[in-house]
């Protein structure tokens, strides 16, 4: 289901590109000088269009997206949001200053047992998502949540890379007693679906697990509450004729949301894998305002490859070391391009139309 959340904040970056033209971009289809950032929502660029989730595979050349934040061991927690930017259009790379993201969306925190971070899903917003600043390349990521629920509603927590390797746990809303895993390679959706469901959780509204990710070089596994319950090695994903590996392996951020999959504009698998339309007028949601879940901490513990040296702040990408899969290196350039401010002013007299079909064209082929 990663095509659909990845057009989450489908409005927020048509206003984006728009300021800047709305020209599309793609691995074939790469950014001019002018504008030599290719977006994850696949719109050319400047500033923030070159921090998180900036494609280099799609952008004018590898190393037109800045540098990636690289890895740090940490126990996030949410007493306060200090360390949240509100929002993603306002960064400008400095990931000391923040470690989170609001992408789309909405949060609020209950401070109840200290403090949770609470993402809002509304008829208004359309759902939320969180990024984390820094990327992870391999390593142990785990979040204490607990889902939102009813139809429709979709709670995730994810890693996703700027060439679209991606790391699954999902949870669709009629669904409390189960979690899904899934993984994709480089946005390629494969003809049988690599997911797996695990049954028989306590319910995932009421209660609090533990959702990690083991994602070593050469293994991935999932866990709940500590438990593994699936296994992914990267020679069952490597092709042995091509030495192509289809094993997610390059610096991913970590995403948090919730999102409206039951929504009429949806495809039909969608809104049934998502167990069907939303209730706008389901009594939770009138009485609170909002559907939600809820999210206690984060803990992730590095495990780079090779030891990050003294002074390395990042990852760039570099050429193929095998067919399709592009090197990683450290580096110690900066991260921070201090992203222009402002971008929606401009965005509403410039381009609109021009983008608003560009972006539903987009949509089209992510849902066919
Ligand atoms: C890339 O974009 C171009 C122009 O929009 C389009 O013709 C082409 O099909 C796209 N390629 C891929 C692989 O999506
Ligand atoms: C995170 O918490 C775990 C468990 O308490 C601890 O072992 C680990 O050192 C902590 N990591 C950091 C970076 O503080
Ligand atoms: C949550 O409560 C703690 C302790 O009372 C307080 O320090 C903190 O500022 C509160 N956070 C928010 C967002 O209200
Ligand atoms: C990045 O943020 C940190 C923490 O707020 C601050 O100390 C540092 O000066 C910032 N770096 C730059 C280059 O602005
Ligand atoms: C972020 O700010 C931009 C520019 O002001 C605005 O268009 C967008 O709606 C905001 N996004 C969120 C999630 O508030
Ligand atoms: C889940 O529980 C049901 C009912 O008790 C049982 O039939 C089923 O085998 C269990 N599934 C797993 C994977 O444990
Ligand atoms: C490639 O070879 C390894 C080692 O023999 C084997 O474990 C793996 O299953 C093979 N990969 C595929 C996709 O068949
Ligand atoms: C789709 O949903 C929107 C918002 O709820 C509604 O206005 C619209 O009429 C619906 N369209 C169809 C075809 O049901
Ligand atoms: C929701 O409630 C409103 C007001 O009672 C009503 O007009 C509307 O038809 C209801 N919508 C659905 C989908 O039941
Ligand atoms: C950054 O890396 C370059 C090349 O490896 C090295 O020459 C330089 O001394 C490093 N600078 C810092 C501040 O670490
Ligand atoms: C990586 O390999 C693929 C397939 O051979 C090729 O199309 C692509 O241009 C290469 N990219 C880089 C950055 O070397």
């Amino acid at each position: 289901m990663h095509q659909l959340l990845r057009l989450l904040p489908l409005l927020a970056s048509i206003a984006a590109a728009a300021a800047q033209g709305g020209q599309t971009c793609n691995a074939t289809k790469l950014c001019p000088a002018t504008a030599p950032c290719c977006s994850e929502y696949g719109f050319c660029g400047t500033g923030d269009f070159c921090l998180g989730g900036c494609n280099p595979l799609s952008s004018f050349s590898l190393d037109s997206c800045m540098p990636e934040p690289v890895c740090q061991s940490a126990n996030h927690t949410f007493a306060d949001f200090s360390r949240i930017l509100s929002n993603a259009t306002y960064f400008g790379g400095n990931a000391t200053e923040y470690d989170w993201v609001v992408n789309q969306g909405n949060i609020i925190n209950t401070n109840s047992s200290g403090g949770e971070l609470e993402m809002l899903l509304t008829q208004a917003n359309m759902g939320t998502r969180l990024s984390s600043t820094r990327y992870v390349h391999y390593g142990q990521i785990t979040t204490r949540l607990k889902t939102g629920r009813w139809g429709g509603v979709v709670t995730a927590f994810i890693t996703m890379s700027d060439i679209k390797d991606e790391i699954d746990w999902e949870f669709p809303g009629t669904q409390t007693t189960q979690g899904q895993t899934n993984f994709f390679w480089q946005g390629v959706i494969p003809q049988t679906t690599a997911g797996t469901t695990i049954d028989n959780l306590t319910d995932t509204f009421a209660n609090y697990h533990d959702y990690t990710f083991d994602w070593q070089p050469d293994t991935l596994t999932w866990l709940i509450d500590g438990s593994p319950v699936r296994t992914l090695t990267r020679a069952s994903v490597t092709d042995n004729t091509t030495g192509i590996s289809r094993y997610p392996s390059t610096p991913s951020r970590i995403e948090l949301s919730i999102w409206p999959a039951g929504i009429n504009s949806s495809a039909l698998g969608t809104i049934e894998w998502a167990g069907g339309l939303i209730d706008w007028n389901n009594t939770d949601y009138i009485q609170n305002g909002h559907f939600s879940a809820l999210v206690k901490s984060v803990s992730v513990q590095c495990n780079d490859p090779a030891a990050p040296g003294a002074g390395v702040t990042s990852y760039v990408y570099g050429k193929n070391t095998t067919a399709f899969t592009p090197s990683i290196a450290f580096s110690n350039a900066t991260t921070i391009n201090g992203a222009p401010m402002g971008l929606a002013g401009a965005a509403l007299q410039a381009g609109w139309a021009a983008a608003l079909a560009a972006a539903l064209a987009l949509l089209g082929s992510a849902l066919a």
